[in-house]
């Protein structure tokens, strides 16, 4: 097991100061690959010999139990405290786990969400971690917003498509992430090509987006992955392709996506940020919107 010297910055009231480092897999786009990239980037830190935990903070569309084919119920050993379910020497937790139905929409209100990802923070015992990594949802950061504000954060991983109608919406995400605090720790471009059967390559989705978000957020392609439908076909049978064809090409683009982070992080060392704890009631709490007085 290699040595994880680097830490995020833990503050007195981080709620979960055992976990080294925190990073976010995020889009300002839906359907980019966000939690295809979370759930390998998860295993191919976990083979490069680290403890590593994936936190689904995506409360109205999780992916993490069908990717990794888990619908058992977190138990509590001392009523306080849930314990993460652990699959493939990993830890997971998602609201999935703890819906009646996973079929049925979860109707919650901001707030809800809110408490819902503290709680996954505050009361999931996930012990000692090298790195946490967070699945987030589509959109440019309710969700990054209130995580900057309650922890110190390693950083986010940004993941785009190659084409400029997904790259628009990365910019804001990257955006948004300088504004609260939250460093890019680099950009991985997913779908980028399609090798077909006879060995050529297909640029379906245009190409260089990847790049672009990269040099805009002054942060290293971390890397590009093909289309491949077996990364479709493990993902809906609950086996991350890292962990169920180690052969296959986009599994070792993974483990190089993970091998460059890992070097991103170390690079960086532990000196980031703390974060700017929000006392006003929650996101938006007693906040008004800028409206100038006439
Ligand atoms: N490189 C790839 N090759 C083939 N299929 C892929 C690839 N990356 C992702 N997919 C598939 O594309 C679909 C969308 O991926 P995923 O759910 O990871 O996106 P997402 O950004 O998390 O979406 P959402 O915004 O809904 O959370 C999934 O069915 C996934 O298996
Ligand atoms: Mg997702």
């Amino acid at each position: 097991m290699s040595e994880v010297t680097v830490s995020r910055t833990i503050s007195a009231e981080d709620p979960i100061p055992e976990v080294k480092n925190v990073v976010l897999v995020m889009s300002g786009k839906g359907g980019v690959g966000k939690s295809t990239v979370a759930t390998n980037l998860t295993m191919a830190l976990s083979r490069l010999g680290h403890r590593v935990g994936l936190l689904d903070a995506d409360i109205y569309g999780p992916s993490i139990p069908t990717m990794f084919g888990v619908s058992g119920r977190p138990v509590s050993m001392d009523g306080k405290s849930i314990e993460p379910l652990e699959r493939f020497g990993v830890k997971l937790m998602s609201i999935g786990f703890l819906l009646e139905d996973s079929k049925a929409a979860v109707i919650w209100r901001g707030p809800m969400l809110h408490g819902a990802l503290q709680q996954f923070l505050k009361d999931v015992h996930w012990g000692p971690l090298d790195y946490l990594i967070m699945d987030l949802p589509p959109g440019t950061g309710d969700v990054a917003l209130t995580l900057s504000q309650r922890l110190g954060i390693t950083g986010a991983v940004m993941v785009t498509t190659p084409q400029a109608v997904a790259t628009d919406d990365v910019y804001k995400s990257v955006s948004m992430c300088e504004k609260v605090n939250i460093p890019i720790l680099g950009v991985v471009e997913n779908m980028s090509w399609f090798i077909d059967t006879a060995g050529v390559k297909h640029e379906l989705f245009g190409k260089g987006g990847g790049q672009a978000i990269a040099d805009f957020a002054k942060a290293p392609l971390l890397g590009q992955l093909a289309i491949d439908p077996s990364v479709r076909e493990w993902g809906d049978k609950g086996t991350p392709i890292v962990k169920a064809a180690s052969d296959n090409v986009v599994s070792s683009s993974f483990i190089q996506i993970a091998e460059k982070l890992l070097e991103v992080i170390d690079a960086r060392g532990g000196d980031h940020a703390a974060p700017v704890i929000d006392r006003s009631g929650g996101p938006g709490g007693k906040k008004r919107l800028p409206v100038t007085k006439s």
